[in-house]
């Protein structure tokens, strides 16, 4: 393929020339955006490879974050968009060269993973993590939602609720919805400036409604928690104990900042990882969630062998999205220490920020996923009562897209206990977080 050859990775490397695009690279064929390579403010110092400050236009994709915000906040203009979970940077050029390479090739047929797409999948788990997955244990899931579906769909026989810590990742209500299941969410407590569990609240949750799975998310989405080994031992113990299967959604794993570490809950022993289910996919990590493939896996083969069994496995996954991770496990380890070096730093601006400039907005560093989660309590003070209906979230969101151009998510749309704060995805560049803080902070002195 003729484009391919001209596809020079070194454009997104730092020192290289931005300006040697992707878009020049296939020739006009399709409409892929331009660099512009504006530098941020150089907040951070260390020695990186990529060129995260590359101003990447996302817009004209048809994606959800820049261009369904912008067309729904019509008449307001919305040049931060920071609400959907994904990332602004480019992704690990390796992953386009060799999907253009495939599409180069212009057959669609039945296809299966690329040569050593599972022995990538354990590699960069047992080199990142020293997580080991039995080989045969991977089960292939279209989204790490989906996963759950399944996974929901088998082994809640009893047809009770499902559990959910809260503030928990939005996604969780909607599946367990789709399995047709209502949820118990069980508030994390706030102490000290850290999302803690509540062990006590949740073994009576459990007993009360006759649980029998909870969706564990670790790092935790919006708050950000790295669950330390004694805290997962604590609640696994619980579970174990009382029959609840835990299903770990560890999606946003390879994003931990500086001082904190991720830990494997299945790595915490045999019980652990036997009584357990854990999902991963790339789609964070190199930005490919619309390409729909994620995976999943157990030390427990019985369960693995059911799941299969159920039709879970029916199918193999789409053909570019299993290149696309690929490339990205087995060339992308530099770029994700890049990235995550980058999202340390520009938590590092907004907890800066937020103490010196913005002291209505209150945020305290958190431990991993690029999600930042800012109690926005005093702006809604300062705002007063929602409109009739409204929930405090709507109430700031409008006030932040109408008069600062930024999109947030709102606390409730994480449960209980969420109320009063704001979502807010730091995946993007130094220069577009800074203008971001400058504006809320502008809406917010005005008010
Ligand atoms: C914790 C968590 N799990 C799952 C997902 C969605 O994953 P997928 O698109 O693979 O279903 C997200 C996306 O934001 C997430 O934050």
């Amino acid at each position: 393929m003729s484009n391919t050859k001209n596809l020079n990775r070194r454009f997104f490397m730092k020192g290289a020339s931005a300006t040697a695009l992707i878009g020049s690279a296939i020739g006009g064929g399709l409409a892929i955006p331009s660099a512009v390579n504006a530098k941020g403010m150089g907040y951070i110092s260390m020695s990186m490879s990529y060129d995260l400050d590359e101003e990447f236009n996302r817009i004209g994709s048809g994606d959800y974050k820049w261009d369904s915000i912008r067309r729904n906040a019509r008449p307001h203009d919305v040049p931060f968009p920071m609400g959907v979970a994904d990332m602004d940077f480019r992704t690990l050029p390796h992953i386009t060269e060799a999907l253009m390479k495939r599409m180069g090739h212009q057959n669609w047929g039945y296809q299966g993973p690329p040569s050593y797409f599972y022995e990538n999948i354990i590699a960069w788990n047992k080199k990142r993590y020293n997580q080991d997955i039995k080989p045969g244990s991977i089960l292939n899931s279209h989204g790490v939602l989906d996963g759950c579906l399944s996974i929901l769909k088998l082994h809640n026989t009893s047809g009770g609720p499902v559990l959910v810590q809260t503030p928990g990742y939005s996604g969780f209500f909607g599946t367990v919805r789709n399995a047709q299941f209502s949820s118990v969410e069980n508030p994390l407590r706030l102490i000290d400036g850290r999302w803690e569990m509540d062990l006590d609240l949740m073994a009576k949750q459990i007993d009360k409604d006759d649980i029998k799975i909870i969706l564990f998310c670790n790092p935790a989405n919006p708050t950000g928690n790295c669950w330390s080994p004694t805290e997962m031992r604590a609640m696994g113990d619980l579970c174990i104990e009382k029959g609840v299967l835990v299903v770990a959604d560890e999606i946003h794993c390879d994003f931990v900042n500086k001082g904190a570490t991720y830990t494997p809950y299945a790595t915490l022993g045999e019980k652990y990882a036997m009584s357990s289910y854990t999902l991963k996919s790339t789609s964070k990590s190199f930005n490919l969630a619309a390409h729909h493939v994620a995976y999943l896996f157990s030390d427990n083969m019985e369960m693995i062998d059911n799941l299969k069994k159920s039709g879970h496995q029916r199918g193999s996954l789409n053909a570019l999205g299993m290149i696309a991770c690929n490339a990205a496990y087995l060339h992308g380890a530099s770029y994700m220490d890049d990235t995550q070096s980058y999202i340390d730093g520009n938590c590092h601006i907004l907890e800066d920020f937020c103490n010196e400039s913005m002291k209505d907005v209150k945020y305290r560093k958190h431990e991993g996923t690029y999600l930042a989660f800012l109690d926005c309590s005093s702006v809604a003070k300062k705002l007063g009562k929602p409109d009739d209906g409204a929930r405090v979230g709507d109430m700031l969101k409008n006030f932040f897209i109408e008069k600062a151009g930024v999109n947030l998510n709102p606390g409730e749309n994480y449960g209980l206990g969420g109320e009063g704060y704001m979502r807010m995805n730091l995946a993007t560049t130094n220069y577009k977080l800074r203008g971001a803080l400058d504006a809320m902070k502008m809406a917010i002195d005005a008010i």
